[in-house]
C-alpha cells in the first residue's frame, strides 16, 4: 500500500505522515529529507548548487538512508548521521534549489520508487501523487494557510532554541513555495484523484482521523 502526501512547507505534512504511519503500521518516508541530505554533500564538498551537471554526478555516487526512529527519522548521508545538520536554514535556502534540478530529481524520485516497491509506505513530498507514485492506493494534497505554516515553523525553530524572525521566514516560505510550484519538473501541484485537506483550523488528530476514514474507504 503506498500513500501519498504532498504539498507545500509547513502544512503539517511531515507530523500527520509520522502519525499516519504508526496508526497504519507501515513506514514513513520523507523525502524532504534526501534533497537535503544531496544539498548538504554539496555544500560540504563545494559544489555549485546552481551546476547541475555536477550534482547529478554527485547524487549519482551518494547514499541515503531514511530509516524510522522514535520521533521521526534518522538519515544517513555515505553512513553518517547528519538527521540534525539537514535542518539548517543555509541546506534549507539550498535544497529548494537544487531540488529544482531535473537531473537531479530523475536520481531521486528513483531511491524512492525502489523503497515503494519493496514496501508499504507513508511518503511525503511535492510530486509524490503526480510523479513519483501516480498509481498509488490514496493521494493527499495537504495545505494551510501562509499565516499558519509561518507559526508552526516557527514554533519548530524556538523549540529547538533558534532565534526567529517571521518576516525573513514569511519571505523565506513565500519563495520556497514559489520555487517548488514553478519549477518544469515535479512542480507541487495538487494530482487530479488527490484528496485536499486544509490543516490551518484543525488538530493532528481531527486530521489524522479525518485520512484513515478516506483509507477506510478506499480498502472497503
Ligand atoms: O519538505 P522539506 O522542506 O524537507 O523539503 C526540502 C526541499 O526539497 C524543499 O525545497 C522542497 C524539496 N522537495 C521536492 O522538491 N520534492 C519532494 N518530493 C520533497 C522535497
Amino acid at each position: 500500500m503506498i500513500i501519498t502526501i504532498d504539498g507545500p512547507a509547513g502544512a503539517g505534512k511531515s507530523t500527520i505522515a509520522k502519525r499516519l504511519a504508526k496508526e497504519l503500521k507501515i513506514t514513513y518516508l520523507d523525502t524532504g529529507a534526501m534533497y537535503r541530505a544531496v544539498t548538504l554533500k554539496a555544500l560540504q564538498q563545494g559544489v555549485d548548487t546552481l551546476d547541475e551537471d555536477a550534482l547529478a554526478e554527485l547524487a549519482a555516487v551518494t547514499r541515503v538512508q531514511v530509516l524510522p526512529a522514535e520521533d521521526g527519522v534518522r538519515v544517513l548521508l555515505d553512513d553518517v548521521d547528519v538527521t540534525a545538520a539537514i535542518r539548517t536554514e543555509e541546506v534549507t535556502r539550498h535544497s529548494s534549489i537544487v531540488a529544482g534540478k531535473p537531473k537531479v530529481r530523475a536520481t531521486i524520485v528513483d531511491w524512492q520508487r525502489r523503497i515503494g516497491r519493496e514496501q508499504s509506505i507513508v511518503i511525503e513530498g511535492r510530486d509524490i501523487g503526480t510523479v513519483v507514485f501516480p498509481d498509488a492506493e490514496v493521494k493527499f494534497f495537504m495545505d494551510a494557510e501562509l499565516e499558519e505554516r509561518v507559526r508552526r515553523r516557527a514554533r519548530e525553530l524556538e523549540e529547538a532554541g533558534h532565534p526567529v524572525d517571521r518576516e525573513a521566514l514569511t519571505a523565506d516560505l513565500r519563495e520556497r513555495d514559489r520555487r517548488d510550484q514553478e519549477r518544469s519538473v515535479g512542480p507541487l501541484v495538487k494530482a487530479e484523484d488527490a484528496v485536499a485537506i486544509n490543516t490551518t483550523a484543525y488538530t493532528i488528530d481531527e486530521v489524522v482521523a479525518k485520512m484513515l476514514e478516506e483509507i477506510r474507504r478506499h480498502n472497503q
